[in-house]
């Protein structure tokens, strides 16, 4: 299955939504404007943007939440042990209050690798984060985050979309 993902105005990502309603776009936003992605399709509707091959995936992306995708660098001698890894991941993420989804994004052009997260709010999150869950399905990777690249791993955060209903 394939993943899309492109960011610009809110509105101008409406307007995109609004153009092909056969597509399940979905719209989040933050601080620098909007974000969307959709997946499940063959059909490659953004001009700019990523695609993904969705390597693993649990839990169903709900039209609200909160999302916290991790974005990890992966040189590509790197990535089959990468993704070694998250095969053998504790799968604990969905035992955790507030779990909503989670999407493991293979990039088809360039080495960023994303962890999508979908949370029904941001304290969810922040507990997961906190949690005993989360240290140990990222134990043992002091050793050997290096060797996946150079480049830092970021985070980006945003709200799901949801039209007022006052517009
Ligand atoms: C920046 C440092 C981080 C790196 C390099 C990293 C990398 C990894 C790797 C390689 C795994 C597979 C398990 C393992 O090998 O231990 C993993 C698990 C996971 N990571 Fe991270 N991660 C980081 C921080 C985060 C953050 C901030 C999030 C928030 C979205 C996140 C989301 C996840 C999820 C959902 C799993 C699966 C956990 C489970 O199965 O219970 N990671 N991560």
């Amino acid at each position: 299955m394939k993943a899309y993902m492109t960011s610009g105005t809110i509105d101008y990502l409406k307007g995109i939504d609004q153009e092909y309603p056969d597509l399940h776009l979905y719209l989040m936003t933050n601080s620098e404007g909007g974000i969307a992605y959709y997946e499940n399709s063959e059909k490659k509707i953004f001009n700019a943007g990523r695609v993904f091959e969705v390597v693993m995936q649990t839990g169903e992306i709900q039209e609200e939440g909160y999302v916290v995708m991790n974005n990890i660098p992966v040189s590509d001698e790197s990535k089959p042990g990468f993704e070694h890894r998250f095969k053998n991941r504790r799968n604990t993420v969905e035992t955790m209050p507030g779990f909503q989804a989670f999407r493991l994004l293979k990039p088809l052009q360039g080495n960023t690798y994303v962890v999508f997260t979908q949370w029904g709010s941001v304290a969810d999150f922040d507990n997961w984060k906190d949690s005993e869950q989360f240290k140990e399905a990222h134990k043992n990777q002091q050793a050997k985050q290096p060797a996946y690249t150079n480049e830092r791993p970021f985070l980006t955060t945003c709200n799901m979309y949801i039209e007022d209903e006052d517009e």
